[in-house]
């Protein structure tokens, strides 16, 4: 009897350090993502996204010279975007094409212009999400 507690013991521990690693594992993906996502937004070969928005939460969008930020105002700015947008398939879709929403909008339709891939534009939403 001891020994099977023991080793229901041990094993309920193994399994634990398991479960451990995987979610540590999980979160540096997911913020490794989002790093991913936010060089492709500010990418001028890729989203573009500051030509337009600007992204008040993240310091790193603060111009060098005027140390102000970023002030593109063709968009709004990209902030609460998990409060704007609860369903985050949305926020896809309105970068995947933004003319579903507005046929006249001057945002460009990412996803069904192929300038993004569909894996970019995930990453995009893994960063933008968080904002
Ligand atoms: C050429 C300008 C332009 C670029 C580049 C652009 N957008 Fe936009 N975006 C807009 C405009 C304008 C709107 C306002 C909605 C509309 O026109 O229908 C908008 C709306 C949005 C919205 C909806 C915001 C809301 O609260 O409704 C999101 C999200 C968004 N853009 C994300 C992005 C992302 C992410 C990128 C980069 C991959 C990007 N945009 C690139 C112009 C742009």
């Amino acid at each position: 009897m001891r020994k099977s507690r023991t080793f229901m013991l041990a094993a309920a521990g193994v399994a634990a350090a398991l479960l451990l690693g995987q979610s540590l594992q999980a979160s540096a993906a997911a913020e490794g993502n989002r790093e991913l996502g936010r060089a492709l937004a500010y990418d001028n070969k890729k989203g573009n996204c500051l030509a337009c928005h600007q992204i008040p939460t993240d310091p790193a969008t603060q111009s060098p010279v005027s140390k102000d930020y970023t002030d593109a105002t063709i968009g709004p700015p990209l902030i609460k975007m998990e409060a704007r947008f609860p369903d985050k398939a949305k926020l896809r879709a309105q970068i995947w094409d933004p003319m579903v929403r507005n046929p006249n909008t001057v945002m460009p339709p990412f996803g069904i212009h192929h300038i993004l891939t569909p894996k970019e534009i995930d990453l995009i939403v893994d960063y933008i999400y968080g904002l």
